[in-house]
């Protein structure tokens, strides 16, 4: 994850420098993540570019940037078969293309630390949308884009402690780090600020699987020593037994192979 911040701060500020609304050549576009060419009654070309959302309405030698997500990364642009357009732009999430208006309207963004580059909605039944996130995991929507999950399902808990660990966790640690442990979504501060850590996912996607047991249980209970914006839960009454609760959650957001190589084992298993 820290990785990615660091790959989207630079992106963000060389995008700073572009030229906004004048019309740019197809040479003077920001690097292309992802294309699509929409219907209507006039051609359209998208480019979802590192510099933001560029549009071309003759067949992409002149390109003018969208003023929704302009200077921010858009990781991917699609068109459905029934000519809806879909892009993603970090900071503000799954955007759909009002066709009356040429306005990207925004959906969702809880997406945590996962970034969208692929996206696809089903024929038969057009509420599901399939997207992959930049893990390389496929997430599904039903709702058109409202409400998202893994492919595998609708978070289901397998025991007492798992449910009474989400319950808590929705309570207190959801706000920061995301639905399902996805991971703080990703702001303008958090990208631009460097001293400002974000909470990551606690789900397979970062390293939270890389601590033992103890170790998360000392965490959640004590608080981190580098920021104080993961606060010290028994300072807020959450117990010992709230905290091994929270880590029966946590870990069941996780699949066998982090299971498998929890702790210490992390490193045979990189
Ligand atoms: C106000 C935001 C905020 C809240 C609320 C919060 N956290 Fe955090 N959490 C963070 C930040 C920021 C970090 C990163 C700390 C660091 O990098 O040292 C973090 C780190 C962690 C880690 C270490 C993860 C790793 O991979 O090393 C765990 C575990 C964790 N939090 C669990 C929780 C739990 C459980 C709760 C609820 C009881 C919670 N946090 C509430 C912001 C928050």
């Amino acid at each position: 994850m820290y990785k990615t911040k660091i790959l989207l701060v630079a992106i963000l500020a060389l995008a700073a420098f572009s030229p906004q609304a004048a019309e740019i050549s197809l040479d003077a576009l920001p690097a292309i993540n992802d294309f699509a060419i929409a219907g209507g009654e006039t051609e359209q070309y998208i480019a979802a570019t590192n510099g933001g959302l560029y549009h071309s309405h003759d067949r992409g030698q002149n390109w003018r940037a969208h003023k929704t997500g302009f200077g921010l990364p858009a990781t991917m642009v699609a068109t459905t078969q029934e000519g809806a357009v879909y892009a993603f732009v970090v900071t503000l999430g799954l955007l759909k293309l009002d066709g009356e208006t040429n306005q990207w309207q925004a959906i969702n963004n809880h997406f945590g630390s996962q970034v969208l580059r692929q996206l696809n909605v089903s024929r038969l039944n057009p509420s599901r949308l399939v997207a992959r996130n930049h893990y390389g995991k496929l997430i599904v929507s039903d709702n058109h884009g409202e409400d998202w999950h893994k492919l595998s399902g609708p978070y289901q808990p397998n025991s007492e402690a798992e449910k009474r660990g989400r319950e808590l966790y929705v309570e207190k640690c959801q706000s920061c780090h995301g639905i399902d442990g996805i991971g703080e979504t990703y702001t303008k501060q958090a990208l631009t600020d460097q001293n400002y850590l974000m909470a990551p996912a606690l789900d397979e996607s970062a390293h939270a699987w890389h601590h033992t047991d103890e170790q998360l249980v000392e965490t959640i209970l004590e608080g981190s020593p580098r920021t104080p914006r993961m606060p010290a839960g028994k300072s807020s009454g959450v117990s010992a037994v709230d905290a091994r609760d929270l880590v029966a959650y946590i870990k069941s957001l996780w699949t066998q192979r982090e299971l498998d190589c929890q702790g210490p084992k992390h490193m045979e298993c990189m």
